[in-house]
């Protein structure tokens, strides 16, 4: 089969399109042929070294932890040949995803409803199920709180301005005012203009800030939450500094990995189905493009997700 491999670590450019054997099997897991894989920026983080490299033992390496695609081989498990799936997959580890076929754990993935596009459901597990455990499991947002969303328009925050929403939260964006209209649209209440404008002379007493930026970014918004509100930082790079910031200001800072989670991606793909969630897709690339992917995401201004196509 063709996948996308790096024997080294590095740029773009060390991403090459090759042949590579099909995925045996283990017990639990199910044969996937790929639809699509989405582009997070914790694959170019880790082909250059840095983001997950830690866990997923010798080079080559194929990245990707994100997919939708079709059962071809169901294993033991309760899915079969033919069920359209998605999942997010073995996060840290290694995964696979940037492959024509991928060996799956069947408790780690979800089938698809009819009404999703599977194309774009490549892009929908990894950004989806942080939002989700961002905004409920760390956050624990209540109906009627104050949002902050820091990097609202990128793949986790234009899906958590969705979901705070639909939940019945009160919520605040920050982006360029490009992408102020497209928040506007998906239910963002306030928006700011992070280039022009003081976070903090536009949002105080949050119940909740989800840091989709983090760095100084995130530590500047730390005034903006109630004395007992919650900022969850994504990007693990500066949480330490995050959470060293929080204490100095006596505010709560939580951090989070993303977890695979087979009956919210069920949940997810169900708001989707029924219109309450738009994925937005920025892109979509032919696998053998995977560079420009690499090089749009990493510049990081992505207006929600990109995937590549199998
Ligand atoms: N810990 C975890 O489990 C986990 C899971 C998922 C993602 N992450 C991390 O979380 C971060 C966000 O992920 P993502 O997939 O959402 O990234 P992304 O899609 O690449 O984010 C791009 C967005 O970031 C916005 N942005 C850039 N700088 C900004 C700033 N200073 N203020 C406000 N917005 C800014 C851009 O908006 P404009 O164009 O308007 O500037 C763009 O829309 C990444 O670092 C990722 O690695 C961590």
């Amino acid at each position: 089969m063709k996948a996308i491999r790096i024997h080294q670590f590095g740029g773009p450019e060390v991403l090459a399109y090759e042949d590579v054997p099909k995925p045996e099997l283990n017990n639990g897991e199910v044969l996937v042929k790929t639809t699509a894989a989405g582009v997070n920026p914790i694959d170019w983080k880790t082909c250059s070294g840095g983001g997950a490299s830690g866990f997923i033992g010798d080079l080559p390496f194929i990245p990707g932890w994100e997919f939708s695609g079709v059962i071809e081989d169901p294993g033991n498990s309760q899915f079969a040949a033919g069920d359209s799936v998605f999942g997010l997959i073995n996060f840290p580890q290694r995964a696979g995803c940037y492959a024509e076929y991928i060996a799956a754990p069947a408790e780690q993935i979800a089938k698809l409803p009819d009404a999703v596009d599977p194309e774009l459901a490549g892009g929908l597990a990894t950004a989806g199920l942080t939002a989700w455990q961002a905004l409920f499991d760390k956050g624990n947002l209540q109906k009627n709180q104050q949002v902050l969303i820091l990097g609202a328009a990128g793949g986790v925050g234009h899906l958590a301005v969705q979901i705070a929403k639909w939940a019945g939260a009160h919520v605040t964006g920050t982006a360029s005012v490009h992408n102020h209209e497209f928040l506007a649209e998906l239910g963002c209440d306030h928006l700011i203009d992070y280039h022009n404008e003081d976070i903090n002379d536009h949002a105080a007493e949050m119940d909740l800030i989800i840091d989709c930026v983090g760095g100084e970014t995130g530590i500047q918004a730390l005034p903006c939450l109630k004395p007992d509100g919650v900022l969850v930082t994504l990007p693990s790079v500066t949480k330490d500094k995050l959470i060293a910031a929080g204490d100095a200001q006596r505010r709560r800072v939580e951090t989070i990995l993303c977890q695979s989670n087979a009956d919210q991606l069920v949940k997810i793909a169900q708001l989707v189905a029924d219109e309450k969630l738009h994925l937005h897709m920025a892109d979509s690339y032919p696998a053998e493009a995977v560079e420009d992917a690499f090089h749009l995401s990493a510049e990081g201004h992505v207006c929600g997700k990109l995937v590549l196509t199998f």
